[in-house]
């Protein structure tokens, strides 16, 4: 068996830079290479480092092959509100990034590969609540179709060439080290920033919009517990349902009041509560638990608690 060597693409974003220092403490910081199409800031400064465009084929296999890598994490994405930007670069980008990095997996037969799907992949006639493993799927976004379609070709390789590709539906993220990136969730994030500076947020979506979320600690710790289950006890391979909590805004602020009183916010729904409206509001992720183990462990008090803990004593967070 070779040695474990790790890319993982998309360091620089909100998932990424936190995922990096996961496999770091499984692996080592020598053997995991962190990559974005940015110059590297903040702690990824300080491991292996690769500046690189996911859109270069050719530079992906050849990093592959130059560093003997055996995995690879591919989290490079436009999301859901940037995508309705320019729909047509998020599939192009979205899409064909996997595909080279599936053609990859097979070709140089790596031993696994990681990427994202989302709760994006569904839509407005998917069931809302508990929204099962397998269900209607009739995305609205183009970030949702490229996870519908990109769950299909994962499934499609594993079958087909056997690449042990696996993957999660994210619900919305929420982390406090890196600026969010474009996200219809993110207002759940921008929220703690906005409470500490200004102690009043104006949300882009209504009081109670209902959309499953997980703090970061735990959506770090779902991936590498999905990479790290033994192979035969992956049976899904399209992509995992995983869900630890579902809330609104109006939740999240009654939330922080209870630590900053005098916290107030605002509602100015705009394009993003569409796309909110069009996705589950709780997640059933019993596949994920039965299957190999998964266990959140934050809720909204305890998440609230922490980041709002370690805002304060890191300001460097908030610059
Ligand atoms: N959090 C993502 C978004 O809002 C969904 O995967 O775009």
């Amino acid at each position: 068996m070779k040695q474990t060597k790790i890319l993982l693409i998309g360091a620089g974003g909100q998932l990424g830079s936190e995922l990096t220092q996961g496999l770091w403490s499984i692996y080592g910081k020598d053997n995991v290479i962190a990559s974005d199409i940015k110059e590297a800031t903040g702690i990824l400064q300080e491991g292996r480092y690769e500046k690189f465009d996911v859109m270069q084929r050719d530079k992906l296999f050849e990093l592959i092959k130059k560093n003997d890598i055996t995995q690879i994490y591919h989290l490079a994405a436009l999301l859901s509100a940037t995508g309705e930007k320019d729909p047509r670069w998020a599939w192009k980008l979205n899409m064909e990034s996997l595909l080279f990095v599936l053609e990859a997996a097979h070709e140089l037969k790596l031993y696994k590969v990681y990427w994202p799907s989302s709760i994006a992949a569904f839509g407005p006639t998917t069931p809302k609540t508990n929204t099962p493993q397998d269900t209607i799927m009739d995305p609205t976004t183009v970030y949702g179709i490229t996870k519908l379609a990109g769950e299909l070709w994962c499934e499609y390789y594993f079958r087909r060439y056997g690449v042990d590709v696996r993957s999660l539906r994210y619900p919305g993220l929420i982390g406090y080290k890196t600026p969010p990136g474009g996200g219809t969730t993110d207002y759940a994030v921008d929220i703690y920033f906005k409470a500490i500076r200004e102690k009043k947020y104006e949300c882009f979506l209504a009081a109670d919009t209902y959309l499953p979320m997980m703090y970061m600690d735990d959506a770090v710790k779902a991936t590498l517990d999905l990479m790290e289950a033994p192979a035969e006890k992956v049976k899904v391979r399209t992509s995992y349902n995983i869900g630890a909590m579902s809330f609104c805004p109006a939740q999240v602020a009654s939330t922080i009041k209870k630590f900053i009183p005098d916290f107030s916010i605002s509602y100015k729904p705009d394009f993003r509560q569409a796309i909110a409206d069009s996705w589950p509001k709780s997640i059933d992720d019993s596949a994920a638990r039965h299957d190999w183990g998964w266990q959140h462990q934050f809720g909204l008090e305890e998440m609230t608690k922490d980041i709002l803990e370690n805002l304060q004593q890191h300001p460097q967070y908030l610059a």
